[in-house]
């Protein structure tokens, strides 16, 4: 069988209702300030839930907004993955409550954990189920609710995150269109430094742990960093081989939105200049695995992927895990 098997049908993304300025920080007493955070990160807002809103609320809404694009009901989905690392309930999985409110009563769902790399991790997950015929329609969504589990007196964590889901509907591919080339990989030896160091299975919450806050997220932001331009510049190379195609090829690149910074420094090493590079990190900061589809919609709402446009997708995240696509969108 041969490449493309799925394509891109529709998008959509949701966020929650409060936008949050970077000065907003001060009042919370954090050392840090507006010229800092645009400086280091280029992000100037991010979306904060509320107490009324969850994980599954704004990836249904994101889910629906994606299924109206792609004229899909309920009744045809087969799948339903959300990339996620902020789920609902640690049991079951968000993408089960996400299935109940859709009424998606024939579609499989389950969670997947990669981080900022779940929605690309996602989609090559949802590619293979359709090319061995097990499913015709399949939703992905990378959604998350980080300001869940942030500490909110960190602030080398705390001005980096924000709330927001988006929704991808994929289908069987006509006229060439679709997933080209797919990438992903793992390093679980530098898991140390991005994560969530306890609060799991292995060692659950205690007062202790949750007055300490070692049950939210940890980085060690310079080594992300570089890693992160390291890993992001290899897996754009590798989906460009894949799809044997060169940079000069590429319609728009759609990075993860962690920093406007790393989003440059892998535009450059792939020779992508950056009128060719969607960033809206400046308005939703780093949404983790929702980032991409975000980035997605708001390219697609802005005419910026024409059709037959082909659009490099690469992410990265905790993990450490990372991935790339060319897609024929
Ligand atoms: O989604 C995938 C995973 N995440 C990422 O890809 C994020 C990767 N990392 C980064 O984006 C950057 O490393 C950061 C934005 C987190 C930090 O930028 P940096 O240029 O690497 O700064 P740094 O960590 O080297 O810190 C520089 C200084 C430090 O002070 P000292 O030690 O030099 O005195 C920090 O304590 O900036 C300080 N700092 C802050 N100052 C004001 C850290 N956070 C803040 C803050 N406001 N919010």
């Amino acid at each position: 069988m041969k490449r493309p098997f799925a394509m891109i049908a529709g998008t959509g993304y949701a966020v929650p209702k409060r936008r949050m300025s970077n000065d907003e920080f001060l009042a919370l007493g954090l050392e840090t300030n507006d010229e800092w955070i645009r400086d280091r990160t280029g992000i100037r807002y991010r979306y904060v839930a509320g107490p009324d809103e969850t994980l599954t609320s704004i990836s249904t809404e994101a889910a629906r907004l994606a299924m109206q694009a792609a004229g899909v009901t309920a009744a045809e989905l087969d799948v339903i993955i959300l990339g996620t690392a902020s789920a609902d309930h640690l049991l079951p999985s968000t993408a089960v409550e996400i299935q109940a409110a859709l009424g998606a009563t024939r579609a499989a769902a389950f969670d997947l954990s990669a981080a900022c790399s779940g929605w690309l991790y996602g989609m090559q997950v949802a590619e293979g189920l359709m090319a061995s015929g097990n499913a015709e329609t399949i939703l992905v969504i990378g959604g998350e609710l980080l300001t869940r589990i942030i500490n909110w007196k960190d602030r080398n964590t705390v001005v980096l995150f924000g709330d927001g889901a988006g929704a991808t509907v994929l289908k069987r591919s006509t006229k060439g269109r679709g997933i080209l080339s797919a990438y992903m990989r793992s390093d679980g030896t530098l898991a140390n430094l991005l994560h969530r160091p306890k609060g799991g299975a292995a060692d659950p919450s205690t007062p202790e742990i949750i007055a300490e806050g070692s049950d939210k997220i940890h980085m060690s932001g310079r080594e992300v960093f570089k890693n992160a331009v390291r890993s992001m510049a290899d897996a754009c190379d590798r989906a460009l081989d894949g799809a044997k195609m060169s940079a000069a090829d590429i319609d728009l690149l759609i990075p993860h939105q962690a920093n406007v910074r790393i989003i440059e420094a892998t535009a450059k090493h792939a020779g992508i200049p950056m009128e060719k590079v969607f960033v809206n990190v400046d308005r939703f900061g780093n949404t983790s695995a929702a980032s991409i589809p975000i980035a997605l919609d708001e390219a697609v709402k802005a005419g910026r992927v024409k059709d037959g446009a082909v659009v490099l997708f690469v992410a990265f995240g905790a993990g450490f895990t990372w991935g790339s696509m060319v897609v024929r969108c």
